[in-house]
């Protein structure tokens, strides 16, 4: 057992917690702040157990010099202070003299943000690479450690493994929260349908290895259908394929060739765009120029009724091009149909929480994690650093 923040005395202690503020920001807007929503519950415990809260996220990824302008946690601490109803100081900086004073100068109950931890990736990649003497460098600026970045426990980072080698450790209420919900799935009750969208099954190899063996049903939906459909003989016209993958899939289909559910019908278009006339075909009628764009409602009806009896449904991707309005419908009838079931509903990865957020479903299924590719490493069994890293009860 992973020690827990309510394992530490925190009053007048300099806490660190590591939060993940990896939102999407678009034209200088947080579009959705779901994952500061869900840190709240850390944060306000260690503020009312009187804390000096010093706050660590990254924000995307920093490859250059320039990236950093537009990466600023500048945007998270407004947002962050508005939800805490509490001033946020924020400090644009990774480390220095004017971080350590104000750390240092800081009140029990006092919230301060740092700036993104990944600007210590140019030069050098200092925070990806878990640069020992980084690590060491932040953890000295506190006396306890709170990872409390699930999205995140999946990267050996300075910011969160090198911390926590240097400092007594121990999990937010997020990540206890994301492990106890997401271990539904270790040892599912059945019947247990997993559904699959997203455009690549490359990047779904493992979860599919990993599923297969458990799941009573996989529907696949979504990008990665066509590349199971090709496998299996059908012309996809130009629908995105993942032709890399297509022996992996023949073998799956081949092995298991009663649990995996393909789409029967699709909604195509000539030109990938919401604004261009569209139609329903069944699968054996692609053109060579059409695109695929969502499941057609002869799919819809397939796999509601495979969904019909489950007790726990694991889902990981849209259905069709839920960006674009006309091809959300699959996913959003699905959505409608899971959430009225009698069964435990876990929604992982980023796009499938963000496409139930949108359709009005998140705060309807049993979990929506705040996690992208963790998610998928979890449910591939893999071991998560981030949490690995934090002391032992
Ligand atoms: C995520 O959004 O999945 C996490 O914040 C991790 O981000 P990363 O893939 O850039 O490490």
């Amino acid at each position: 057992m992973k020690k827990t923040i309510r394992d530490f005395d925190l009053k007048n202690k300099k806490v660190i917690i590591r939060c993940d503020f990896n939102v999407p920001i678009k034209d200088g807007k947080i579009i959705d702040d779901n994952r500061i929503v869900m840190s709240l519950n850390t944060i306000n415990y260690a503020i009312d157990n009187g804390a000096k809260v010093i706050l660590m996220s990254h924000l995307g990824r920093i490859k250059a010099e320039e990236d950093k302008t537009k990466n600023s946690l500048s945007l998270v601490s407004v947002r962050l202070s508005e939800l805490l109803n509490k001033k946020v100081l924020f400090i644009p900086y990774t480390r220095g003299k004017v971080l350590e004073d104000a750390i240092n100068s800081l009140n029990s109950g006092d919230v301060l943000l740092m700036e993104n931890t990944r600007f210590e990736d140019v030069p050098g990649k200092k925070e990806s690479g878990n640069d020992i003497e980084l690590g060491k460098y932040w953890a000295s600026l506190g006396d306890i450690f709170i990872n409390d970045a699930f999205g995140t426990a999946h990267r050996s980072h300075a910011s969160n493994v090198g911390i926590a080698t240097y400092l007594p450790s121990g999990l937010g209420f997020l990540v206890e929260n994301e492990m106890n919900n997401l271990s539904i799935l270790n040892n599912p009750e059945h019947p247990f349908v997993v559904i699959l969208g997203g455009s690549k099954v490359a990047d779904k190899i493992g979860i599919i290895e990993n599923l297969v063996t458990k799941a009573d049903k996989i529907i696949i939906g979504g990008g990665m259908a066509y590349t199971f459909l090709k496998a299996e003989g059908y012309s996809i016209g130009k629908s995105i394929l993942d032709s890399e993958s297509i022996d992996f899939c023949k073998n799956v289909l081949a092995k298991y060739p009663d649990k995996i559910v393909l789409p029967v019908d699709n909604i195509v278009v000539k030109e990938f765009s919401n604004d261009v006339p569209n139609k329903t075909i069944k699968i054996n009628e692609f053109m060579d120029d059409d695109i695929g764009m969502d499941i057609g409602m002869e799919s819809v009806q397939l796999f509601l009724s495979t969904l019909e009896n489950a007790k726990v449904i694991f889902w990981n991707g849209p259905l069709g091009v839920y960006e674009l309005s006309k091809y959300s419908v699959g996913t959003q009838k699905v959505l409608e149909k899971i959430v009225k079931l009698n069964a435990k509903t876990v929604l992982g990865g980023g796009d499938i929480v963000a496409a139930a957020s949108k359709l009005g479903y998140k705060d309807k299924v049993t979990h929506a994690s705040t996690g992208g590719g963790v998610t998928l490493e979890f449910m591939e069994g893999k071991e998560l650093p981030g949490v690995v890293s934090i002391m032992n009860k």
